[in-house]
């Protein structure tokens, strides 16, 4: 099975084309093309990310983007298409341009060897999936090929557990239950998964994700967007020796499985305010925020999975790239729980991209789990558990 793929959440467009073998149990998976433009650059200038320039940014972006993933993939022939734009209808007016530059694209291209395309619904910022899912729509009307809407944290999760090099590979057999911590910009949670497409959230973030205190520290601190990879550099150096300053760790000994982040932040806002900070005390902070962010990460996860018994532990989203998470966590780990089962993403798997949209969209299509096209909605709150 071919399955074309669209990320449009958040800050990054991307277009995949993924060749799927096999059924669930034993399909293995080949990149056929790739193409991920990241918007960093654009949103750095305001600090963050806005959504209504996320929108345009994916407008502008998306064509090439699905042209380039073609031409990788060897499935861009030219040839006349007619009848593009009565096809598209009225989908697509609202998104800047995005369908002249579609219609005009697709006129002149024949349509392409895929079996299914898959998009992310959300969960997300809104006005960012619409552009995602209205040109997901638009191709499946011109090309008639069925469509499946894909929660982002399902990609990101099942990211975490792909196994093999950067063009082929397959998913780990999983041992339920499997507990899975997804962290990223938006989203801080706890799932504890009983079989597969079987959620239940056992815990999440009441207030700010961990992601997000990463972005507001960096900044405070004087540090570009996004701040997690800029704090993972200040903080690595100052490993050698103990920490200088002590920071709370929010929620660490409550009975649940909850996070509050919100309040570390503020304590670093308390602490570097009106204060001439040298390198070094910026060294200290990045490292104390990233301890204490840490550990209450890895407490609470510990204790969700000796609560539930949890075979496997699924560590997901743009924040599981950071080094000092992934050997705390795989050191306490085989100290504390060496019978648990742990994956984290490969490089290039941690962050928003459509190859893990188009691995979810292959399970769900083998579920069947196909929508009509003009009939899916984004869903910015989207949420896994049913
Ligand atoms: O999953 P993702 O790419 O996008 C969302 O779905 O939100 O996650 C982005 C988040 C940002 O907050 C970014 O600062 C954080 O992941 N991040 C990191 C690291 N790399 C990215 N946080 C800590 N350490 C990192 N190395
Ligand atoms: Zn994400």
């Amino acid at each position: 099975m071919r399955i074309l793929s669209i990320e449009t959440s958040c800050d990054e467009t991307a277009v995949a084309i993924l060749e799927a073998v096999g059924d669930r149990s034993s399909a293995q998976f080949t990149i056929l093309g790739d193409a991920l433009y990241s918007q960093i650059e654009v949103h750095r200038e305001f600090g963050g990310v806005f959504p209504a320039v996320a929108k345009r940014e994916h407008a502008k972006n998306l064509t090439p983007l699905l042209r380039a993933a073609l031409v990788e993939a060897s499935m861009l022939s030219e040839s006349p298409n007619e009848g593009v734009e009565e096809k598209i209808g009225a989908l697509l007016e609202r998104e800047h341009g995005l369908k002249e530059q579609l219609v005009e694209f697709l006129s002149g291209i024949a349509v392409p060897d895929i079996d299914a395309i898959a998009v992310t619904r959300g969960p997300g910022l809104e006005p960012a999936l619409w552009v995602g899912v209205n040109f997901a729509q638009a191709l499946s009307l011109v090309w008639d090929k069925p469509l499946v809407p894909v929660d982002h944290m399902e990609g990101h999760l099942l990211a975490s557990l792909v196994k093999g090099n950067a063009r082929s590979f397959s998913i780990s057999q999983l041992h339920f239950p499997v507990l899975a911590l997804l962290v990223s910009g938006g989203h801080t949670e706890l799932l504890l998964m009983g079989a597969w497409h079987s959620y239940a959230l056992i815990g999440r973030t009441r207030d700010d994700a961990v992601g997000e205190a990463f972005d507001k520290v960096a900044r405070m601190l004087g540090l570009p967007y996004p701040g997690g990879p800029e704090i993972s550099k200040l903080a690595h150096p100052m490993r050698t020796s103990p920490s200088t300053m002590k920071l709370p760790r929010p929620m660490i000994g409550t009975p649940d499985s909850d996070f509050s982040f919100s309040g570390l932040k503020t304590a670093v806002m308390y602490l570097v305010k009106d204060r001439e900070l040298t390198h070094t005390d910026r060294c200290e902070v990045a490292r104390e925020f990233e301890d204490a962010a840490v550990e209450v990460l890895y407490t609470k996860t510990a204790r969700a999975l000796e609560e539930n018994d949890a075979k496997t532990l699924a560590v997901g989203g743009g924040v599981s790239a950071n080094l000092h998470l992934k050997t705390y966590f795989s050191e306490h780990l085989a100290q504390e729980h060496p019978a648990v089962e742990v994956y984290f993403p490969p490089e290039g798997f941690t962050g928003d991209n459509a190859v893990m949209i188009g691995i979810a969209g292959f399970y769900r299509a083998q579920e069947g789990e196909f929508m009509q096209a003009g009939t899916v909605r984004a869903d910015g709150n989207l949420a896994l558990e049913r």
